[in-house]
């Protein structure tokens, strides 16, 4: 059984499906997937994403995470602990002063018992990198570190997935590198389920399979190295294609025969290199 699973869901702010800001999403994700979610501004990523821990309910259609559907009012509490979710803007996610205090607020709320949050808080902010912070103070950290704070928090709350809006939006470069090797991590460590929302393509490239959003619907679901092969389709709904995958374009331009599968820095340099030892092999 699929661990999210979306039927026919249709969604409008105003009820009124006629300007609906997603039009009949079917997705499934399994446990443990890495699922990236690209899309236009406006076409509906956030909204999706709103609809995968029940902040936001269908028009039309069902959304079930872990079997529960999130329809249901009394399954709500426990979706939202299945499913965690992190969203933009750093500051407006920090609910206390002092970092561990703020990692353990949601589990205090559940009525956790204190030596078990203890425990918890320690071991999220380990696996965030972050235990050396734990009594700074949060306001004072950089949007990097405080996101792997806001991460910390739903760890502590033990979710089976997490969804990120975007987390990397606001931050510097080195802040995203550390945001997306802690989601990386949690991934393959920790075999937490990841929906990562990004308009960044080369963060999509790293998850192992990405869903293309455009106008509210699915355009395109497959593996990162298929879905960057369609850069004509990609360009056409203002999106583009990893920097690695742009050159491989540029260069059949020029009858060079490089494969056009190439979505990573490090499988362009392979394909370069080849090409080049081959050149030297008939010079
Ligand atoms: N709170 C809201 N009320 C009304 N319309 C909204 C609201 N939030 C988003 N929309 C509209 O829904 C559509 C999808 O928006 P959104 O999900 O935020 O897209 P994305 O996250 O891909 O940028 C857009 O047309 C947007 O204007
Ligand atoms: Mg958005």
């Amino acid at each position: 059984m699929a661990f999210i699973k979306t039927e026919n869901l249709s969604f409008a702010y105003d009820d009124d499906l006629s300007h609906a800001a997603l039009k009949n999403i079917n997705i499934e994700i399994n446990e443990g997937e890495f699922v990236a979610i690209l899309g236009h501004n406006g076409s509906g990523k956030s909204t999706l994403a709103k609809h995968l821990n029940g902040i936001l309910l269908p028009t039309e259609g069902r959304v079930t995470v872990d079997g529960m559907d999130t329809a249901d009012d009394e399954a709500l509490i426990k979706i939202r602990r299945t499913a965690g979710m992190v969203f933009q803007n750093p500051d407006n996610q920090i609910v206390a002063s002092i970092v561990e205090e703020d990692v353990a607020f949601a589990p205090e709320n559940l009525g956790i018992d204190p030596l078990e949050i203890r425990k918890r808080v320690d071991e999220a902010l380990e696996t965030v990198g972050m235990t050396k912070y734990k009594n700074h103070s949060a306001h004072m950290l950089s949007g990097g570190q405080k996101q792997r704070v806001a991460i910390a928090g739903l760890l502590a709350m033990k979710p089976k997935c997490i969804i990120l809006d975007e987390p990397t939006a606001m931050l510097d470069p080195k802040g995203r590198k550390e945001v997306m090797k802690t989601i990386k991590k949690l991934n393959s460590e920790e075999n937490i389920t990841i929906v990562l929302i990004t308009h960044y393509m080369d963060e999509a490239a790293k998850a192992k399979r990405v869903i293309v959003m455009n106008k509210g619907e699915v355009m395109l679901d497959d593996t990162p190295h298929y879905v960057f092969q369609n850069a004509g389709l990609l360009k056409s709904i203002g999106l583009d294609v990893p920097q690695s995958t742009e050159l491989m374009f540029e260069l059949r331009k020029q009858d060079i025969k490089v494969p056009l599968a190439v979505i990573s820095d490090d499988e362009c340099v392979t394909v370069l290199k080849e090409i080049l030892e081959e050149d030297r092999v008939t010079d």
